[in-house]
């Protein structure tokens, strides 16, 4: 066990290179182990304990999975023979439900855990087991475990509810290998979708319209193993340039796509935020008092739910009042440990009302999400004193290098072991 000691106060500055996206990469490796042919080999895999859980549930069902010296992600499929995944590993991420569109393609039988409740609020896969069925598995929820089964899935017409990204993912590696095509409409189109979708037609799927709210996917008999790199992570990029943003730094982002993150920079530039866009790189310059603003979190265009956190942080000491409104989870528990740091904030069911006040102070706070952590280091950064950030294991699930890129670009950051 350890937790992160920030002195705040300093103003980051320097550059910073974006590492790959966790949710793209998560999608990508278990969609890899498809392949019957040929392993595949991803670049640009960030470190962190998620993708270490996903490796380590493929490598239980019989897949390989393992770095290689200059850290690309070797994943071979061809093994694959178990197609029943323990709950110990399933139950530390949601996304591990994507073995269940991967065996059923794969195996044509799935026994995967249920993921239960989160620190986010009820997060069901209700919706992904509907497709399934939908795609004539037999299903059952039996002792905590979806249990499903079907020869071959065939190719179907599915409406996605609430253009569900883990749902959009799940059925387009189910419906990679099916029988027939599958349409799916309100689809997810985020970017990590169009990563994956990228990634399945280099393996020779038929995958068409990714990015619109209409996929289709034609399935194919085979697929094979291929090189791909992932793409950068929006989300990491986000919460750097509102790490420059509460402490009135200037930082430039390396190997940034603005493009993933229009809408995120649209309302950085409304709270005051200087942002100069220059090929794949960002310098954001602060001002030294943001200003308040208003958001709702939509699915992507809209602005992504993952930024919620860190925003309220940031805006925690903007002049003024802000709204914000969180459409996709209830992720507001994170506001009491902010409070406790001095932050002026009011909850209301799916609302934040932020009041900005002029100074947060350090404090002993509790992690208890993995954005929330986010937030929680980006306030800390900017609060006067020292903030000890305890549940460091949840920040270390999603962001590489965290402590270290921000004491590159001049934070007082360290780790300290705890007993
Ligand atoms: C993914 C991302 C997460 C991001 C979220 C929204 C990964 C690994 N995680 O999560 O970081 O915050 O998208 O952009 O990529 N829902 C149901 N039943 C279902 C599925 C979803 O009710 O079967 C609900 C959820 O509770 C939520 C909404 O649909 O309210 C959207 O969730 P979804 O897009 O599926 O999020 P995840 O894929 O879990």
């Amino acid at each position: 066990m350890s937790r992160l000691v920030i002195e705040g106060g300093r103003p980051l500055k320097g550059e910073v290179e974006i590492s790959g996206a966790k949710n793209s990469a998560l999608a990508i490796i278990v969609a890899a182990a498809l392949a019957t042919e040929g392993k595949s080999i991803l670049e640009n895999v960030p470190r962190g304990s998620d993708i270490t859980t996903i490796c380590e549930i493929l490598k239980e069902l019989g897949a390989e999975a393992y770095f290689d010296d200059e850290h690309k992600l070797h994943i071979d499929g061809r093994g694959l023979n178990q197609s029943r995944a323990s709950y110990d590993l399933v139950r530390r991420m949601r996304a591990s439900f994507y073995a269940a569109g991967l065996l059923l393609a794969r195996l044509g039988k799935a026994e995967v855990p249920l993921p239960g409740g989160c620190a986010i609020g009820s997060r069901p896969v209700d919706f992904h087991i509907k497709g399934f069925a939908q795609m004539g598995a037999d299903v059952v929820i039996e002792h905590g475990f979806m249990k499903a089964e079907a020869d071959r899935l065939r190719g179907t017409q599915f409406y996605v509810n609430r253009a569900s990204v883990g749902t959009t993912i799940n059925l387009m590696i189910a419906a990679s290998l099916a029988e027939g095509t599958t349409i799916l409409e309100n689809a997810a189109k985020e970017p990590e979708v169009v990563d994956l979708a990228i990634f399945l037609n280099g393996m020779g799927a038929k995958v068409r319209g990714a990015g619109t709210e209409v996929i289709r996917i034609e399935g194919v008999e085979s697929l094979r193993g291929i090189e791909y790199s992932i793409i950068p992570d929006r989300i990491e990029a986000g919460t750097f340039m509102l790490a420059a943003a509460i402490t009135g730094g200037e930082v430039r982002l390396k190997g940034v796509v603005a493009e993933h993150i229009r809408v995120p920079i649209v309302k950085f530039e409304e709270a005051g935020l200087e942002i100069v866009r220059d090929n794949n790189e960002l310098l954001v310059k602060a001002p030294p008092r943001l200003r308040a603003t208003d958001v709702e979190t939509m699915p992507y265009p809209g602005f992504p739910t993952d930024l919620q956190q860190p925003f309220v942080a940031a805006l925690s000491t903007a002049d003024g009042t802000s709204v914000v409104r969180d459409t996709i989870f209830d992720r507001f528990r994170y506001v009491d440990e902010l409070r406790r740091m001095g932050a002026d904030i009011k909850t209301e069911r799916n609302t934040a009302i932020i009041r900005g006040v002029r100074q947060l102070t350090g404090a002993p706070v509790e992690i208890t999400d993995l954005r929330a952590g986010a937030a929680l280091a980006i306030a800390a950064l900017a609060a006067e004193g020292q903030t000890d950030l305890y549940g460091v294991e949840i920040l270390d699930r999603g962001y590489e290098f965290f402590e270290d890129k921000l004491r590159s670009l001049g934070a007082n950051i360290r780790r300290e072991k705890i007993d």
